[in-house]
């Protein structure tokens, strides 16, 4: 039987600006058009695991603010279960996010709720974590309660994801724990202080080899438009290309890419196999405006990849 993929991370209201670039800092630009999307990175990568047909759940919090309960609907809508998703006091998070013409973005995220997910709430979601067949984590929720979720991870052999998103210095018992670390470009550069260019293999690399062995068991590095560079422990590394799109949004790009790798190994694929399949989800992502919307079916990405 498939066992589900739990998410335990952030759920958001993204208040998107779109404008010709994102403003330099003391610029005032006139934007083209604003939406609401619902968003948070881990919600995001929930929708996205759901929409591909895994059995999903996800951890989390919202305010008590009339958000809440469209975030929370909009996780069901998605085919989310909800069951440990608690409603606190307080504002649900929010993102504020500015999309520039060529589909880039910049991200300023206010937890609210999000920063009341406490280690005694994954107590509390015990029985739904023991389920999992993969767990996926981000950093948009306190560090020490991903570091509980890492100890019980690996208490109880379930292998961990942790998009480490927005990147910090991360404690090497957390590291130890995790199965997939799976940084993007700047996120790589902010962990291993040094450059990282995805169009530089002996950059992406080093960086690669120097996360390695940092202590997980395997590294994903997502390199966006360079697509992606697979690197664990005693296998050759390989790089697996992205596929040309027209971006117009790549907010979510990465959550889609986490979701839908991990749906790939949960199905038996190789890590190689999985990683195009999560390469051709996140490419149709961004193609699409907004976080949860962009995310899409099964036969969508089997139509694409033919
Ligand atoms: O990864 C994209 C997400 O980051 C957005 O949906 C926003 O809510 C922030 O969490």
């Amino acid at each position: 039987m498939l066992k589900p993929i739990v998410v335990v991370g952030s759920i958001n209201l993204d208040l998107v600006a779109r404008a010709h670039h994102i403003p330099r800092p003391g610029e005032t630009i006139i934007g083209s058009d604003f939406q609401t999307f619902y968003g948070g990175k881990g919600a995001n990568q929930a929708v996205a695991a759901a929409k591909l047909g895994h059995p999903t759940f996800m951890v989390g919090n919202v305010g008590d603010d009339s958000f809440g309960s469209e975030l929370r609907q909009a996780l069901q809508d998605g085919g989310v279960k909800t069951d440990a998703v608690k409603t606190v006091t307080g504002s649900s998070g929010v993102a504020l996010i500015t999309i520039g013409s060529s589909g880039e973005n910049n991200i300023v995220v206010v937890p609210g709720a999000n920063a009341l997910l406490t280690p005694d709430q994954l107590e509390e979601a015990a029985p739904v974590l023991r389920q999992a067949g993969f767990i996926l984590a981000q950093l948009e929720i306190p560090l020490d309660t991903v570091e509980y979720l890492g100890e019980f991870a690996a208490k109880n052999g379930i292998p961990l994801m942790l998009d480490p998103a927005p990147a910090r210095d991360l404690p090497a018992a957390l590291l130890k724990n995790v199965n997939w670390l799976t940084p993007n470009e700047s996120e790589t550069e902010i962990l291993v202080k040094a450059d990282v260019r995805g169009d530089d293999p002996a950059s992406t690399s080093s960086a690669a080899e120097q996360l390695l062995a940092s202590g997980p068991q395997h590294v994903l590095l997502k390199l966006g438009a360079h697509g992606c560079f697979i690197a664990e422990r005693d296998k050759p590394q390989q790089v697996i290309p992205a596929f040309p799109i027209k971006a117009v949004d790549s907010t979510a790009a990465g959550d889609a890419f986490n979701a839908a790798f991990a749906v790939g190994l949960l199905r038996g694929e190789s890590p190689s196999e999985s990683a195009r399949f999560a390469c051709a989800v996140a490419a149709i992502s961004v193609s699409r405006h907004g976080a949860q919307p962009s995310m899409p079916t099964l036969e969508e990405v089997e139509a694409f990849l033919e």
